[in-house]
């Protein structure tokens, strides 16, 4: 699974994405640096508020109107994407990197036929006429397991079930044949038979295309079986970076060893992502030093003066924590 070409699908460094607020800036992602190379999962796990939609809203060039870039540097395909005009990036979207937006239903068009929606996609991207783009569109519903799809062409998004409408939503994300889909929380609203039908959904098509895919989650059952390295965000910053199965074992960062100690077992499927104790600071208002210090019980003197920049300890392993191998070290007690 992992990927083996030389240059990453998607590579960003440092990258820092700013609301500007009446009282200054406020920064909601800061410092992010990570790769997706092709066939790959990423998973981006985080508290509410981390700014795991922001990054990926970033990635698409769609950060909100309040929002703007202030540092960095994304590359799709070895093309980095700064000062793209709209046209170009209109030319990207969809067609290299494309998104399943975090809430299904006020991405689709309430007033429009999912068929409508879908076949605008070939209409807008590739000059299709009306019957082309219906087949097109009846195809990918049906590739991405919509039964009856030639019949259900002319239903409104509100006549299909959460998981039958997700569907639509991989089908629309995945019709220009991209090289890099973000899904972000493709199955929060989902029971989790549909959850798993889905994902095997993803999975499927991702082995199939060879796609590079970052999956955003609160779930760590589902990154446990979807992802193949896993990114843990916390206040804006990715905390800790490694395989799934090494940051599940062996945590190296204090955050990512209270949501791990937090779920009875991270392995099983539907487990939420509890809040552990103490609060995400308020961006506003974010502690001086290590953001996560006033909830951590690692926490020194240091800690409250110093902000520990994710360092790399071993191969591909990285923790923004002074103590990383201690957390390591208690980890494993
Ligand atoms: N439109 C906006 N205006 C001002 N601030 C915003 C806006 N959208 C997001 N933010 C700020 O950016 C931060 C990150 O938001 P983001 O949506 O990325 O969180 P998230 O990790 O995706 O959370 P969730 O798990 O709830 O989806 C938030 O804490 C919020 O302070
Ligand atoms: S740097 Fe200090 S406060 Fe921050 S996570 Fe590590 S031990 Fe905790
Ligand atoms: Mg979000």
């Amino acid at each position: 699974m992992a990927n083996e070409s030389a240059t990453p699908l998607l590579e960003v460094e440092n990258l820092a994405v700013e609301f500007d607020t009446p009282a200054g800036p406020l920064r909601a992602v800061r410092g992010v640096s990570f790769e997706v190379g092709e066939c790959e999962t990423l998973a981006i796990v985080g508290e509410s508020g981390s700014g795991k939609s922001v990054t990926a809203q970033a990635l698409m060039g769609l950060v909100p109107q309040a929002a703007r870039i202030a540092g960095g540097r994304v590359s799709i395909e070895g093309r980095d994407v700064a000062g793209l005009s709209d046209r170009e990036w209109q030319a990207l979207r969809g067609e290299r990197i494309s998104m399943i937006f975090q809430d299904p239903l006020s991405a689709l068009n309430p007033s429009l036929t999912v068929g409508y929606q879908i076949g605008e996609m070939f209409r807008r991207h590739r000059g299709a006429g009306r019957a082309e783009a219906r087949r097109r569109a009846a195809e990918l519903m049906a590739l991405v397991g919509i039964p009856d799809a030639e019949r259900r062409l002319d239903d409104h998004p509100h006549r299909f079930s959460g998981g039958m409408r997700q569907r639509v939503m991989i089908a629309m994300a995945l019709a220009l044949d991209p090289r890099l889909l973000i899904a972000d929380e493709p199955t929060t609203a989902l029971d989790v038979t549909v959850q798993a039908q889905i994902l095997r959904l993803l999975r499927q098509r991702q082995r199939a295309e060879r796609l590079g895919m970052i999956l955003i989650s609160h779930d760590l059952g589902v990154v446990a079986r979807a992802a193949d390295r896993v990114a843990v965000m916390y206040a804006g910053r990715i905390v800790e970076t490694g395989t799934v199965a090494e940051v599940y074992e062996r945590p190296a960062h204090p955050y990512t060893l209270g949501l791990m100690r937090a779920v009875p077992d991270p392995r099983d499927i539907g487990a939420p992502l509890e809040a552990i104790e103490g609060r995400p600071p308020d961006l506003a208002a974010r502690p001086a030093g290590c953001a996560f210090h006033p909830r951590c019980p690692f926490a020194r003197d240091v800690c409250l003066t110093d902000d520990p920049a994710p360092h790399e300890f071993h191969a591909a392993r990285a923790s923004a924590c002074h103590f990383a191998e201690e957390v390591i070290a208690h980890g494993g007690n």
